[in-house]
């Protein structure tokens, strides 16, 4: 939520800006802005929506200079406009700031800075931060190469709050000075340039060398080094590590869209998430980073999932996998929920952390709450080197790639697929036998060639989405594993074609959502072979009643009756237990094509942002 790049090297600052700024859309696309240390002073130029927009105002300007601030915006105080978007300029005029997070106890700060003559031209709490550091400036009294630094320095520790700064003084043409406590913030490591940036993905182009700023971290960058200390100044010695992505990986390529290039990298994704993740003898799982024995995981008496959004989703189906196969008991909560809800929880309760960029928020707050009421806390995240990735003891790295789209798609069903890996783990060490065990490997071994297979339905799929395009309603249907799924393709349709979509579990659909069916409210049944199909066939018969149209989704081998259904979409047929990721895809691609139909801009969805830093 909000992007931040910062730039400081040989090159001119404005192009790299800019580059870093478009990669970074997806965490907000409110507004967009710049400053650059030029020879006549600090050179900001702000506009509001997507960055394309700051692009072509910067073309009216001369940018010359070669250290920089940059922001993309996703609003949290005050609304859209250019005075509220960043970078923020203090008044009078020596310092500009570009900030994630939200600092709490801005209206006392601002109440003491008006009374200290600064004045204001924004509604934001980020340009009371700015001026704050210019109060601290003016009454430094350290030596000239430490007094921005400590005047950054000084003000965070009135701050309360979260932030990820990035801040240039006229004072300084050649160092930036960054910070984080809550909002991620990363260091890059260039040749002979130095990057600050809320998330890899903005520097990739330029350095595959970065350290990640903990919390309470000031960093300060020259074009030639930096240097970290605590904001207590006691000094860091930085842990470089080294980003394994290719800079094609967080390139559209063929696609017209992000979420469509990643629904199609799933097969790959998938394939990467299980990669050496299989013991020898074939009959479970092996993870790497778990730091938990096996005596440890046998004393594990029940398992707290959390996580936000699709992530969300993800967590219920954990439940029934590792319900049905290690027969542990599992719990799933909403991570915004849970961290302020001081749940009782049993003392042999293992708390998990699923969120695909590892940053989440509420998130994080939860798997730290647990933490400090001393639980085992583990992660299944994307966002390697994340803070969630850090904080927690232990945890699993998707490995799905980087993943732009605001609507998250193949970290879901990858995070499902690690879900089933830590069932059969866990289901080994208790009661799954060998032959049950290799089994059941096997069949996760298939699912990417099957996925492959189901993506094969697309031109079928976009056909019937064109047809539903036009609808203002819709429901999504389905039992036990299949209903978190239909929450999921209901979450997807609203995110990005704004179609008002509801998922329900099939069964439930009589006690209330039934009273929405009629000719203008079609239904997505999703109908997998299995224990409950017929009971699922009479709820489709009990909407085709009542003039609903419906889309069914279903596998190979359930036999589907043809005239039942408006539409039907037909998956391969996988391991009962597997076949939630299956049915992920159409759902996906269902949301995809009709919100293309309707014109959507779907990958950046409106009032959404991809990382929420802020609560
Ligand atoms: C935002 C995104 C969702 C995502 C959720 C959780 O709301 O728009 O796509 O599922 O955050 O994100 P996480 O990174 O924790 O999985």
């Amino acid at each position: 939520m909000c992007g931040i790049v910062g730039y400081v090297g040989k090159q001119k600052a404005g192009p790299i800006l800019l580059d870093g700024l478009k990669r970074l859309e997806y965490r907000g696309y409110d507004s967009a802005g710049l400053a650059i240390h030029q020879r006549k002073g600090l050179t900001c130029v702000k506009k509001t929506g997507p960055v394309i927009n700051l692009f072509k105002e910067t073309e009216k300007c001369e940018l010359s200079g070669k250290l920089g601030i940059s922001h993309t915006r996703w609003a949290t105080h005050g609304g859209v406009t250019t005075e509220n978007a960043h970078p923020h300029v203090s008044s009078d005029g020596l310092f500009a700031i570009a900030h994630n997070g939200v600092i709490e106890n801005y209206q006392s700060i601002k109440r003491f800075l008006l009374g200290n003559g600064y004045t204001f031209a924004s509604e934001t709490d980020s340009e009371v931060l700015v001026n704050l550091i210019s109060y601290h400036y003016r009454k430094e009294t350290c030596d000239t190469d430490k007094r921005f630094f400590e005047s950054v320095r000084k003000t965070l520790m009135h701050v309360e709050g979260t932030y990820g700064i990035a801040v240039v003084c006229v004072d300084y043409p050649q160092e930036m000075v960054g910070a984080r406590l809550g909002s991620p913030l990363i260091v890059g490591i260039g040749e002979e340039e130095y990057l600050l940036a809320s998330d890899v993905s903005a520097i990739i182009s330029r350095t595959q060398n970065v350290v990640y700023l903990k919390d309470n971290e000031v960093v300060s960058i020259t074009p030639k080094n930096f240097t970290i200390s605590t904001i207590n100044r006691e000094s860091v010695d930085p842990i470089v590590d080294q980003v394994d992505w290719a800079i094609e990986e967080s390139e559209l390529g063929i696609h017209s869209h992000f979420m469509e290039k990643e629904i199609f990298e799933q097969p790959v994704s998938l394939e990467n998430s299980m990669r050496g993740r299989f013991s020898d003898d074939g009959s479970t799982a092996n993870f790497g980073g778990l730091n938990l024995s096996s005596q440890e995981w046998r004393g594990v008496d029940r398992i707290l999932f959390c996580g936000c959004g699709t992530a969300w989703h993800a967590c219920l189906t954990a439940e029934y996998l590792i319900e049905r196969f290690a027969r542990v008991p599992v719990e799933v909560e909403y991570a915004s929920e849970f961290r302020y809800r001081n749940a009782p929880l049993d003392k042999n309760t293992l708390f998990f952390a699923v969120s695909q960029s590892g940053e989440t928020i509420d998130t994080l707050a939860a798997l730290r709450e647990a933490k400090r009421k001393g639980f085992r806390t583990l992660a299944i995240t994307n966002g390697v080197g994340s803070t969630i990735a850090r904080e927690a003891d232990g945890g699993i790295y998707q490995h799905a790639g980087p993943e732009i789209g605001v609507a998250s798609t193949k970290a879901f069903t990858s995070q499902i697929l690690l879900s089933a890996m830590v069932a059969l783990y866990l289901g080994r060490l208790r009661d799954m036998s060998y032959t049950d065990g290799c089994a059941f490997a096997k069949a996760l071994k298939q699912v990417p060639e099957l996925v492959a297979r189901t993506l094969e339905q697309n031109e079928k799929i976009k056909d019937i989405a064109g047809r539903y395009a036009g609808y203002e309603d819709m429901l999504f249907l389905g039992r036990q594993s299949m209903f978190p799924i239909a929450l999921e393709g209901a979450l997807k349709l609203k995110e990005i074609s704004y179609i008002h979509a509801e998922g329900y579990p099939a069964a439930e659909m009589k006690h209330g959502p039934i009273a929405l069916i009629s000719d203008k409210c079609p239904s997505v049944f999703l109908a997998p072979k299995c224990e409950t199909f017929h009971k699922i066939v009479s709820n489709i018969q009990e909407i085709k009643a009542r003039t609903g149209k419906v889309i069914v989704v279903t596998s190979e081998g359930a036999e589907f009756p043809a005239d039942l259904a408006d539409d039907i979409i037909t998956v391969p047929d996988a391991h009962e237990a597997l076949q939630p990721i299956l049915f992920t895809i159409p759902v996906q691609l269902l949301s995809y094509y009709i919100a293309v139909e309707r014109g959507c801009n779907v990958d950046k969805p409106r009032n959404l942002a991809k990382s929420v830093t802020v609560e």
